[in-house]
């Protein structure tokens, strides 16, 4: 199967996922399932928490404020965002923008792991604490986990089935929307990216 259709694959049963408890809301709120959005070859791969109530009612990651940051973000390290994937591990909105529960992130993450082994990036940037924990989790590297303020603009290395992946933990774009004077020090984490893209 292409890498098209295996996305489209994950695509359509996440349309209809019914054993989320996200489901009936989705449906009853006019909302969409935000499967992710970028280049499907993809040397980073960024992956969020959840999407938030722009992003469900376009079906589109990281389109509101949050969003507006990352493309600043990118912008300040000169990447295109088209040329990167763009996802989250939770892919319904929880109710009032609330933390998703580790069930929750349970439920979803088969859909991130295959996104993953679709795109097999060479970088997954974490944004965020959740993105961080699960993936360092999945990718075997636990026993290195730290807290966010101490991860974030590290670089860990791991070997997968692909090939290595180096896991960039990063603070979510959100911090600089709460408290703009963040800004200068996500842009500094950011600049680590910037040799991953030759
Ligand atoms: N926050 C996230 O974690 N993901 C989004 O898509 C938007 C906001």
């Amino acid at each position: 199967m292409s890498k098209f259709d295996e996305m489209k694959k994950i695509r359509d049963e996440l349309f209809d996922f019914k054993e989320s408890p996200f489901y009936e809301d989705r449906v009853s709120e006019g909302y969409f399932p935000v499967i992710g959005e970028g280049s499907h070859d993809a040397k980073i791969m960024f992956i969020g928490e959840a999407p938030g109530a722009n992003e469900a009612k376009t079906g589109r990651p990281f389109c509101g404020a949050s969003g507006k940051v990352l493309d600043e973000l990118l912008s300040h390290i000169g990447v295109d965002r088209k040329a990167v994937y763009v996802t989250n591990i939770v892919k319904d909105r929880p109710p009032n923008n609330r933390d998703p529960k580790p069930s929750e992130i349970e439920l979803y993450a088969p859909f991130l792991d295959r996104q993953i082994n679709i795109i097999q990036p060479n970088v997954i940037a974490t944004l965020g604490r959740f993105s961080m924990e699960y993936v360092m989790k999945r990718l075997g590297l636990g026993d290195q986990l730290e807290t966010i303020s101490n991860a974030h603009g590290k670089v860990f290395e791991v070997k997968t089935d692909f090939g290595a992946v180096h896991i960039v933990p990063l603070y979510h774009p959100a911090v600089a929307v709460y408290n703009r004077t963040q800004l200068p020090s996500l842009k500094k984490d950011f600049e680590i990216l910037k040799k991953f893209m030759k």
